[in-house]
């Protein structure tokens, strides 16, 4: 008799050709509609699949894991994997993976976007403009404030924010300070133009500060009112990292009250709600978790999800050597 074939869940609606490679390895179950997962549909749709493709928006925690007796994989489309209860699923012997690199500049992209439309009031420009408010030009219409040759703060120094680095440093001609958990080499903090300083250095002296570091226990409301009170009042913030590494209440009464200047954020701590405080604001941009949006990037995100899977469950050329596993 032939051997069964894996079980595979697709959490969201996939790229049709992706489809037809995961459908060439495994028996899938797939998703016609964006689904909005509870954790008991989230047990209910793990329990019988041998591994599951899954997005930042659906968490796989130990309580899942218990109620999931065959998953030997997750991909994870995405950089950032904390929706994963690593731990759990290493402790289970279920393999995780991620999508690193191959979002890196586009995502740095949408950060020096954001940023540039928050410091030049573009969109809060525009809404002005469509409300039939431009009477004529003046000289103090929608001042804003300069990129180029200002100090330019990134706070998680991977693989995006060198990439912001360098477009600040090599682009806008910024001085680029940083601060991470570890020091980066010499001749790459040279390579990417920046420069290491401590955590209060870089509040203070950031003319625009872009947050990029993984949401954990340790970076959860990092940026609360006392660091946001150190920041210049002329300063800029933009998140595309995770909304909980921002306290979103002190930062909508920072912009409110003239303590910040303007923010720019693709991400938010309830997402996809957004708080009304933020919304009610006028100097800052939101956007719907796009950072990686485009479609050859999310092309790429799929394929390397799917070429992790495979091979985590032992099919294709990386047969039990998935290319980007967190856990092996
Ligand atoms: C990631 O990859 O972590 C992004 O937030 C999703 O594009």
């Amino acid at each position: 008799m032939a051997e069964a074939r894996p079980r595979v869940w697709v959490s969201q609606p996939l790229f049709d050709a992706v489809v037809e490679q995961l459908g060439a390895h495994f028996d899938l179950v797939t998703t016609a509609q964006v689904t909005a997962y509870t954790p008991e549909l989230m047990a209910e749709r793990l329990a019988g699949v041998d591994g599951a493709l899954v997005t930042l928006n659906e968490r796989v925690g130990a309580a899942e894991i218990a109620q999931a007796p065959r998953l030997r994989a997750i991909a994870n489309v995405g950089v950032g994997y904390n929706n994963l209860d690593l731990d759990a699923l290493s402790k289970a012997g279920i393999v995780a993976t991620n999508t690193p690199d191959v979002l890196t500049e586009t995502t740095a992209d949408l950060g020096f976007s954001l940023l540039m439309a928050a410091a030049r009031r573009i969109t809060e420009s525009e809404r002005w403009l469509r409300d039939g408010r431009w009477q004529q030009w003046s000289f103090k219409t929608m001042l804003g404030a300069d990129i180029h040759g200002a100090t330019l703060g990134i706070l998680g120094m991977g693989r995006i924010g060198q990439g912001i680095a360098r477009r600040g440093a090599l682009g806008f001609g910024m001085k680029v300070l940083y601060h991470n958990r570890s020091r980066l080499p010499e001749a790459q903090e040279r390579e990417v133009g920046a420069q290491y300083v401590d955590l209060d250095t870089l509040l203070s002296q950031a003319d625009h500060l872009v947050l990029v570091l993984p949401y954990t226990p340790a970076s959860h409301h990092v940026i609360n009112a006392a660091a946001l009170a150190r920041m210049k009042p002329t300063a800029t913030l933009v998140n595309i990292a995770r909304g909980g590494i921002v306290d979103e209440l002190a930062l909508a009464d920072a912009l409110a009250h003239g303590r910040l200047a303007a923010a720019g954020l693709d991400v938010f701590e309830g997402e996809p709600a957004v708080r009304p405080e933020l919304l009610a604001l006028d100097n800052i941009v939101l956007t719907p978790h796009i950072g990686s949006a485009t479609l050859a990037t999310r092309q790429a995100m799929v394929q390397l999800a799917v070429d992790n899977l495979v091979a985590a469950l032992g099919a294709g050329p990386d047969a039990g050597q998935p290319p980007s596993a967190l856990n092996l």
